[in-house]
């Protein structure tokens, strides 16, 4: 489900790298959720921020294992225990990425409740692209996001 709120303002992204962390969360969400259940992406504009965010209605994450979910080859002990695959390194890369364009990834999540992901960027002139940015994929242009 993909909700939109309003007037959104334009962000400047790398769609390629955009893609991939969307791709990450929005797979997460799927893997951790059975069947059934509901995922939701939405975008809003919050104080001076676009926010995407990508919720569902799944496993959740245990408030012990919050603190470590995006390090590096981090999966939970129920993942490990419900033998889902994956490697635990997409929200690592997802977080590095969303950070490298000026933005911070969250995570709020209750568990046996689901869980939400919040990518937030400056709007307007300040969610440019800056700072030290990684060299872009193949010729990859950034992509105006507009709402
Ligand atoms: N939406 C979610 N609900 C519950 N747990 C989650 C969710 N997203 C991530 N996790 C937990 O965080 C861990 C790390 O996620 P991450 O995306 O980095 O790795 P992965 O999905 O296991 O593997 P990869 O993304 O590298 O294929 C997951 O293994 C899972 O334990
Ligand atoms: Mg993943």
């Amino acid at each position: 489900m993909v909700d939109e709120a309003g007037e959104i303002p334009i962000v400047m992204v790398d769609r390629f790298r955009m893609h991939q962390v969307l791709g990450n969360l929005v797979g997460n969400a799927v893997k951790f959720t059975p069947p059934g259940g509901q995922v939701r992406i939405s975008a809003v504009a919050v104080d001076g921020n676009v926010e995407l965010r990508v919720a569902d209605a799944g496993m959740g994450i245990a408030p012990e294992e919050l603190p470590k979910i995006f390090d590096r080859f981090f999966r939970s002990s129920s993942s490990q225990k419900m033998a889902l695959p994956g490697t635990g390194l997409g929200l690592a890369i997802a977080k590095a990425m969303v950070e490298g364009h000026g933005g911070r990834l969250s995570v709020m999540s209750r568990r046996e409740q689901g869980s939400t992901f919040t990518i937030a960027f400056p709007a307007g002139d300040a969610g440019a692209v800056r700072g030290p940015q990684p060299a872009p994929h193949n010729g990859a242009k950034p992509v105006e996001v507009a709402g």
